[in-house]
């Protein structure tokens, strides 16, 4: 079959582009270790009060050495608040809304989701660095989104 010359230029750019945009989506995950949550667990929202771990947010260390961390966002504010962790440990944050869809993002960290009514959001990150950091909340959640800050203390 004959492809006239300009018809495979344009070809090769569309074939370009096409990579190009892969490539955009595949080397932020390879390097950044940037990902879409993975983990899919439900809860009822407008039952956190009764529920057995979300009731009392806490940071809790598992008999295994685990370090979990329990979040519950809402209207306009992270609880527990301060959160103190270890630094150069793994720790798991478990994140949920009663509200409202809330952000969670440690400021100047790769520990960002969103916390959403119904569900868990999960993630594990390490410090490395001792510090205050400022736990804010980047989804617009009401009139005072712009208040909604926590603070994690890693030690
Ligand atoms: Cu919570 Cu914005």
């Amino acid at each position: 079959m004959h492809v006239e010359l300009y018809e495979r230029i344009w070809m090769w750019i569309g074939a370009a582009i096409v990579v190009l945009f892969l490539g955009s989506i595949l080397l932020p995950t390879a390097m950044y270790a940037i990902h879409p949550p993975s983990h899919i667990e439900t809860l009822d929202p407008t039952a956190i009060a009764t529920h057995p771990e979300f009731s009392a947010p806490a940071v809790t260390t598992h008999p295994d050495g685990r370090i979990v961390v329990s979040v519950v966002a809402s209207m306009f504010s992270f609880n527990p608040d301060p959160i103190e962790v270890p630094a150069n440990r793994p720790v798991t944050f478990r994140i949920t809304s009663e509200d409202v869809i809330h952000g969670f993002e440690v400021v100047g960290t790769n520990a960002n989701a969103m916390a959403v009514p119904g569900y868990v959001s999960q993630f594990t990150i390490t410090f490395a660095k001792p510090g205050e950091y400022v736990i804010s909340c980047h989804e617009y959640c009401g009139l005072m989104h712009h208040a909604m800050v926590g603070a994690l203390k890693v030690k």
